[in-house]
């Protein structure tokens, strides 16, 4: 007997209709889970991204104050929409020790100048986390999406953000003010290069 299943007319319209979903692998570091984002993850992401240390630095397009279903319609309705597009990778950050906790979020960006963005919940910072999430994503960024630069700006003022920079072997390539939340402010444009960034890895190795 052919026991091969043949799908019916009907599944195969199914099929078709749903939304095609692109895939962004998970990531890890030594202490760290990046895992692709999910709508579900905006309820997390509510309770520990609207804090005035988090969002002073960003790009004046997060509302402040915050509103109550911030996360969930930048989730549905901004990022999860950019992934489908390809037009960006957004991971949630975790502990290996305590998985189903959010403490962070970490996003590569296409485009010119605005290549790479993250946060640290308040109790998760000071401990080296998002250097750690940052070489991965730079790795993905090079090796696996293949641009050859990422550019990152940032308020000049921001000192743990331009440290992770440093500490990554970027270098400032320009200067410009922009709007932040906290107002306009002079800031820095950070860069790499594919090739600096292979170089500085197989130095470290
Ligand atoms: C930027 C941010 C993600 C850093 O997260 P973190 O997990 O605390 O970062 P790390 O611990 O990996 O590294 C921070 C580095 O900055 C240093 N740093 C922190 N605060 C600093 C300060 N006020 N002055 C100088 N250096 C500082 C730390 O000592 C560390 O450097 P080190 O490893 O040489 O000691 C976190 O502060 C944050 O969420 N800020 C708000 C959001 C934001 O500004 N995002 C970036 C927008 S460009």
């Amino acid at each position: 007997m052919n026991k091969t299943k043949r799908k019916s007319p009907s599944s195969d319209k199914k099929t078709k209709s749903l939304p095609r979903t692109r895939k962004i692998a998970p990531l890890e570091t030594r202490r760290l889970l990046l895992r692709p984002l999910e709508l579900a993850d905006a309820e997390q992401i509510q309770m520990h991204f609207p804090h005035w240390e988090i969002v002073r630095y960003l790009r004046n397009i997060v509302p402040w104050p915050y509103p109550a279903d911030g996360a969930l319609r930048y989730v549905r309705d901004s990022a999860l929409p950019a992934i489908e597009r390809g037009e960006a990778w957004h991971w949630t950050l975790r502990l290996k020790t305590e998985p189903q906790q959010v403490i962070g979020f970490i996003s590569l960006i296409k485009g010119k100048s605005e290549n790479r963005g993250f946060w640290m919940g308040l109790p998760w910072q000071g401990r080296g986390l998002m250097s750690e999430a940052c070489d991965a994503v730079t790795d993905y960024w090079f090796d696996v999406l293949k641009f050859p630069v990422l550019r990152v700006p940032k308020a000049t003022e921001n000192a743990a953000s331009r440290r992770i920079s440093e500490k990554q072997g970027m270098r400032v390539v320009g200067t410009e003010e922009r709007d932040y939340v906290s107002g306009r402010l002079p800031g820095e444009i950070w860069e790499i290069t594919a090739e600096e960034w292979r170089k500085r890895r197989r130095a470290r190795h």
